[in-house]
């Protein structure tokens, strides 16, 4: 595991960007994972500016992302889907066919499941998969539970998760109480990781995700076992390592 310690937010957003840039120019037609929330939002601003000064070209780049919540379709200002639109594909040359975002509209949550986690595995699973990291080691929506879920499932979001989310709706019973999700081991069939976390609220979460026992209490812990992850972190987020 590489561990970059970046000055602030901003850096690690530049970092975090400079990776997945790297990723696309080797390989023009590799599959990005994705995810949303606010972490990424600097690192997707920077590769549109990348993109705008025609130093990427995301033509060939498919993209699967790490979840969505149930019941939202992609017209709903709060689905992950409207996120990815407004924060990264309509500002870049991707090709919308090729963009994957669990459907939370599908009522049929094992249909709906399985349906994603195939289309994972018909692109090979991720060359490199993006993501945030929540203040209780949750990735994608993988809560602390007793095991490691293998494949993309239904989850209920914690109340420490439906309240971090809370800020993004108008009020609290807003916020979708389920949602669709890659499982531990469809993140963990990406080749390459990419954890980017940003804020001493999430310092705690951090130090026991990289340094703490390998648990499905912490999910985040098991990123420890594959064999190839980047974790770009401010000084704020890596100040108890
Ligand atoms: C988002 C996701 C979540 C977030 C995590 C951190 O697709 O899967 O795991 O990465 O909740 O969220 P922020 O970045 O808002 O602190």
């Amino acid at each position: 595991m590489k561990i970059i310690v970046t000055k602030d937010y901003n850096d690690m957003s530049r970092k975090a960007a400079n990776i997945i840039s790297a990723q696309i120019i080797t390989k023009p037609n590799c599959v990005l994972g994705l995810a949303t929330g606010s972490t990424p939002v600097g690192t997707y601003a920077q590769l549109v500016e990348w993109y705008k000064k025609g130093d990427l070209d995301f033509s060939q780049v498919s993209t699967v992302n790490l979840d969505e919540y149930r019941g939202l379709d992609h017209s709903n200002d709060q689905s992950y889907y409207y996120f990815m639109m407004n924060n990264l594909f309509k500002h870049v040359n991707i090709d919308l066919s090729r963009t994957n975002v669990p459907d939370g509209t599908n009522p049929d949550p094992v249909k709906a499941c399985e349906e994603y986690e195939e289309i994972v595995k018909s692109y090979g699973g991720a060359d490199l998969q993006l993501l945030g990291l929540g203040h209780n080691g949750h990735i994608g929506f993988n809560e602390p539970a007793d095991e490691f879920p293998n494949f993309t499932h239904c989850v209920d979001l914690t109340e420490s998760t439906i309240k971090a989310n809370a800020r993004f709706f108008e009020k609290i019973e807003d916020v979708p109480t389920q949602a669709y999700t890659m499982g531990i081991g469809t993140i963990m069939r990406a080749k390459r990781i990419l954890l980017i976390a940003s804020g001493a609220d999430k310092a705690e979460a951090v130090k026991k995700a990289l340094q703490g026992p390998v648990m499905p209490q912490m999910p985040a812990s098991i990123l420890q076992l594959h064999p190839d992850v980047t974790v770009v972190l401010d000084e704020a987020a890596a100040s108890l390592l």
